[in-house]
């Protein structure tokens, strides 16, 4: 009886570490609103991102993996504003056009959602 119930514990603690690996490649969610200052927010589909990139230091070489980053470096000045919008957002779209691969938006009012 003691037996099975040391057996079914460790499963609890084989499923409990299993889960917690899964939580450290953590995706991050889905997609986000960002704050696109006066030109109003910019709706960002972050898993679609990964899938079509798959690299996550394409984008987080400049800003690490957590909510709220880019806000925190552009407020202490590590991040000029509209810095990840140019290097990163509209760059890598305009790039891809050019090669007339499938591309995400490059005119303001695309991203933006005050028109
Ligand atoms: C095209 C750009 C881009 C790529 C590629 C990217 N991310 Fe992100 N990620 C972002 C942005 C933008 C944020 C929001 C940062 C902020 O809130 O200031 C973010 C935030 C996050 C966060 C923290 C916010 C949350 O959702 O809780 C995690 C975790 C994360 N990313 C994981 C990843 C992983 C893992 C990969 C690769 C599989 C990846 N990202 C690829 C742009 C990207
Ligand atoms: C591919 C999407 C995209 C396009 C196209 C785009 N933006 Fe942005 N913009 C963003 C993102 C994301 C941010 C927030 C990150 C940053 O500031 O780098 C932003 C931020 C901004 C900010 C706020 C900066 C601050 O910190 O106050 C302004 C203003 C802005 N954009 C204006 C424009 C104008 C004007 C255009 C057209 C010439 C434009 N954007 C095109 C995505 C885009
Ligand atoms: C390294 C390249 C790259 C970077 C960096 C990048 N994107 Fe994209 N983006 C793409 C590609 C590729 C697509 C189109 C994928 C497809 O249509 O299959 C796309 C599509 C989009 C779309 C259209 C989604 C839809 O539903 O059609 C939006 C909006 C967008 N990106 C916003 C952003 C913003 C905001 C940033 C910066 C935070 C950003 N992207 C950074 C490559 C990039």
């Amino acid at each position: 009886m003691q037996k099975r119930w040391a057996f079914s514990t460790f499963f609890v603690m084989v499923f409990v570490a299993v889960v917690m690996v899964g939580a450290g490649v953590d995706r991050g969610s889905e997609r986000f609103s960002m704050d696109g200052g006066k030109r109003g927010t910019v709706e960002f589909p972050h898993h679609m991102h990964q899938d079509a990139l798959t690299d996550c230091g394409v984008c987080h070489d400049l800003f690490p993996k957590s909510a709220g980053a880019i806000q925190e470096m552009k407020s202490s000045g590590s991040l000029k504003k509209k810095q990840v919008m140019n290097s990163k957002c509209i760059s890598c779209h305009k790039r891809l056009k050019k090669e007339k691969k499938a591309a995400g938006p490059v005119k303001c009012g695309q991203c933006h959602t005050r028109t």
